[in-house]
């Protein structure tokens, strides 16, 4: 134990078993115990026995100096992390390549993920994260793999790998079950394409993330105003919120150990640390990482365009952001599905730096995949 606790750069140790005695010798004597709020059961019970409080008094008492200190040391990725971080990412790539080429009408929602799964575990590792990989990508957080692909579907894959050293790997494509694209689906892929690549293009240390998430959104409604989906002055389609029914969700969030890196220390240390307000507005206030990106930072640039028959219905019932979207020609998009892409970049100290060797990603790159291994059909 001594040995390896020098290998991490712990000078002092002790038996576990003096732990308890120790920390109850140290709340006696009124002093501080700064501790985490703990992510797993296993630990809330041994906290609440060392501390001598109740599980669900806990949380009253975590540190804030501590979390502080701990989130300022793991936003910053040395480059041992970097280079882990890429090995997750690459592992990733080769799983969604399994993907690409595997899928065709007929073949289940599961049966991929398996692939996927498969694929993490060939490498000597495991999912980061539950796979999301779906015909229903309209649907956030789709863990649900119960279809079969049919002809003129989307097939959205959320999913990554774990490194061996366990940071995470987090990507998004989103492909056709035919071997092309439609002319719609290509109009909203390209045009979520356009929001990453103007998203990345914009990264670099002061940046805050709000911003390059609100240019994102900038360019979406610029292009729906062109696909006629949306209507109005642009600015106050962003302002009002009303982009949010086609972008419900955040443009990205810090990536390491964790997929969401140090959720459970509390997202407004992680992604706004103090420096502007987490918006309330729906959608915006899914963006958990809003502030000032610092070189070392790893994050997500993952855009959507998602047409969401449930949502599209309660906002035009509600009469909602009329001046600005189309509901009459949504309809036609009842059955689109929804389009991510999603990669994993790194804060340089003057730019940045897609991590990883290159994932299929413009149509042309997803259609040569999807062609190359699109089973013949003989008639
Ligand atoms: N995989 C969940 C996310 O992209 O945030
Ligand atoms: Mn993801
Ligand atoms: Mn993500």
């Amino acid at each position: 134990m001594a040995e390896l606790a020098h290998r991490i750069g712990v000078s002092h140790t002790a038996p576990y078993a003096a732990l308890t005695d120790k920390l109850r010798a140290a709340k006696a004597g009124q002093r501080k115990i700064h501790y985490l709020p703990p992510y797993r059961g296993d630990n809330s019970i041994r906290l609440s026995r060392w501390l001598d409080t109740p599980v669900d008094q806990l949380a009253a008492g975590v540190s804030e100096s501590l979390i502080k200190a701990i989130v300022a040391q793991r936003n910053i990725k040395s480059d041992e992390e970097v280079a882990e971080l890429e090995k997750a990412v690459n592992f990733t790539g080769d799983m969604h390549l399994a993907v690409m080429k595997a899928a065709k009408p007929g073949i289940t929602e599961a049966a991929l993920a398996g692939i996927a799964a498969g694929i993490a575990q060939a490498h000597g590792t495991q999912p980061g994260y539950s796979i999301i990989l779906t015909i229903n990508g309209q649907t956030l957080h789709n863990h649900y793999h119960g279809n079969t692909l049919t002809s003129g579907k989307l097939v959205l894959g959320d999913f990554g790998a774990d490194s061996h050293m366990f940071y995470a790997g987090d990507i998004t494509r989103t492909f056709p079950v035919d071997p092309t694209f439609t002319s719609r689906q290509r109009d909203i892929y390209n045009l979520v394409l356009q929001m990453q690549l103007s998203a990345i293009d914009a990264l670099k240390p002061g940046v805050r993330y709000y911003d390059v998430h609100l240019l994102s959104a900038r360019v979406m409604v610029e292009g729906l105003k062109s696909l006629g989906l949306m209507k109005g002055d642009t600015d106050e389609a962003i302002a009002s919120g009303a982009f949010a029914l086609f972008f419900p969700h955040g443009l990205g969030h810090m990536l390491g150990l964790d997929v969401h890196d140090m959720e459970d220390v509390g997202e407004q240390y992680v992604g706004y640390a103090g420096e502007l307000e987490r918006s309330i507005q729906f959608g915006l206030k899914s963006l958990r990482l809003g502030r000032a990106l610092q070189p070392g930072f790893v994050l997500t640039v993952e855009p959507g365009v998602y047409f969401i028959p449930e949502l599209m219905d309660l906002w035009q019932q509600q009469g909602k952001y009329l001046d600005f979207i189309n509901y009459d020609k949504l309809q036609a998009y009842r059955d689109f599905g929804g389009v991510r892409i999603e990669d994993n970049v790194l804060i340089t100290a003057t730019s940045h730096r897609i991590l990883g060797n290159p994932i299929p990603k413009t149509i042309a790159e997803v259609e040569e995949v999807r062609k190359a291994h699109f089973p013949l059909l003989v008639s």
